[in-house]
């Protein structure tokens, strides 16, 4: 288990100083997966540098499995930090030693017989599928296969934790799922704890159990998954929420006319949550209001019984019918927005 007590971290630059972290505290289960998000300058890397360490807080206590790290002797810290691993957004491998040797570094600095480095690097460039790659130097692998070697070295010295910060923001949306489907199986299979920051809420969703939402140095809140993205008042919340934009079909955008005219019809994007599901609104349409509409697009996700994300549907009745439904969607809460007439 890891507690994070009340951390406070102020950097001094010149004449100036800034308060990074403000009493930040967390506790993270082990075997959990704890997604941090926050904007840019949040503080973010701060937090995480200092779960190891790296960066030293001006007060509070880092408790790792009973021990506090930041009453340790420099070489009893250093002992414990080759139990927590780390990958950054830019992989930092050594472009000098094959994918191999980049895995086997920190192994050899912990004076690793031979036989032993073989054997387990081996094992680890199977675990992240990049057997075949051993003998490739980094510059001609992809930025997924980086990242990949990267874990690889992470995992070398068998950690129970692993902290990632924004290992995902360099790579495109499918190599990200592929690098975040990884990290899921190695927390499972091999029961290591995952402690990984963010800035998108796609990434949070895709692999953590846990959010903690942090803004300006301070812990804004902190929960289940599902508690936080359910917490629709938190203007925090909402803004990585509203920001996974539902972008329109090109072939639409190019047609798409601010004020309403005959023969166009409306682009209504609709806002689900726990009270309002998909199906409600499609049967409101089909069976109450009885007007043909078209479904473009629909970002639904459901935890339990309860759905979030957007619909963005065209109505396709006369004027009138169409302004009812918008009507009903507005005396039932249903937020709404018509994003233009086509
Ligand atoms: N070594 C440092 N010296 C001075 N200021 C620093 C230092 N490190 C971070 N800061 C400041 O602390 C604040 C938080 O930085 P941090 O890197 O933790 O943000 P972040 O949430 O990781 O942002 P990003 O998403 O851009 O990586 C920023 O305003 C940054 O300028
Ligand atoms: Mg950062």
């Amino acid at each position: 288990m890891i507690e994070i007590k009340s951390i406070s971290k102020t950097f001094h630059q010149k004449k100036q100083s800034f308060k990074a972290l403000d009493k930040v505290s967390l506790t993270i289960d082990k075997g959990d997966i704890v997604g941090i998000i926050g904007f840019s300058g949040a503080g973010k890397s701060t937090l995480i540098r200092t779960v190891n360490l790296l960066e030293r807080p001006d007060e509070g206590q880092i408790i790792i499995n009973g021990k506090d790290f930041t009453r340790l002797s420099s070489k009893q810290l250093a002992e414990e930090r080759k139990k927590i691993g780390m990958i950054f957004q830019h992989f930092n491998l050594l472009s000098s030693r094959t994918v191999f040797d980049n895995v086997a570094l920190p192994l050899e600095l912990d004076g690793t017989s031979k036989e032993e480095i073989n054997r387990k690097v081996n094992e680890l460039l199977k675990i992240v599928g990049l057997e075949d790659k051993a003998n490739d130097y980094p510059k001609s692998l992809s930025g997924g296969q980086k990242q990949r070697v990267a874990i690889a070295r992470a995992l070398a010295n068998d950690p129970h934790l692993l902290l990632c910060d924004e290992a995902t923001s360099a790579l495109d949306p499918a190599t990200t799922q592929s690098i975040l489907q990884l990290l899921r199986d190695i927390n499972q299979r091999l029961g290591i704890t995952i402690l990984l920051i963010t800035h998108e809420m796609e990434v949070i969703k895709a692999v953590c159990n846990h959010v903690a939402v942090i803004d300006k140095g301070k812990l804004v809140t902190k929960g289940t998954l599902s508690e936080i993205i359910s917490d629709k008042e938190n203007p925090i919340i909402r803004q990585f929420i509203n920001s996974d934009i539902m972008t329109l079909p090109q072939e639409l955008i190019s047609r798409l006319q601010k004020e309403p005219k005959h023969g166009l019809f409306p682009l209504v994007e609709i806002e689900l949550s726990e009270n309002i599901s998909v199906e409600q609104i499609l049967s409101a349409l089909y069976s109450q209001y009885k007007i043909p509409y078209k479904l473009l697009k629909a970002d639904v996700e459901y935890f339990g019984n309860s759905n979030f994300g957007k619909i963005l549907l065209q109505l396709h009745g006369e004027v009138e019918e169409n302004q009812q439904v918008i009507s009903y969607f507005n005396q039932n809460k249903i937020q709404n927005t018509v994003k233009g007439y086509a």
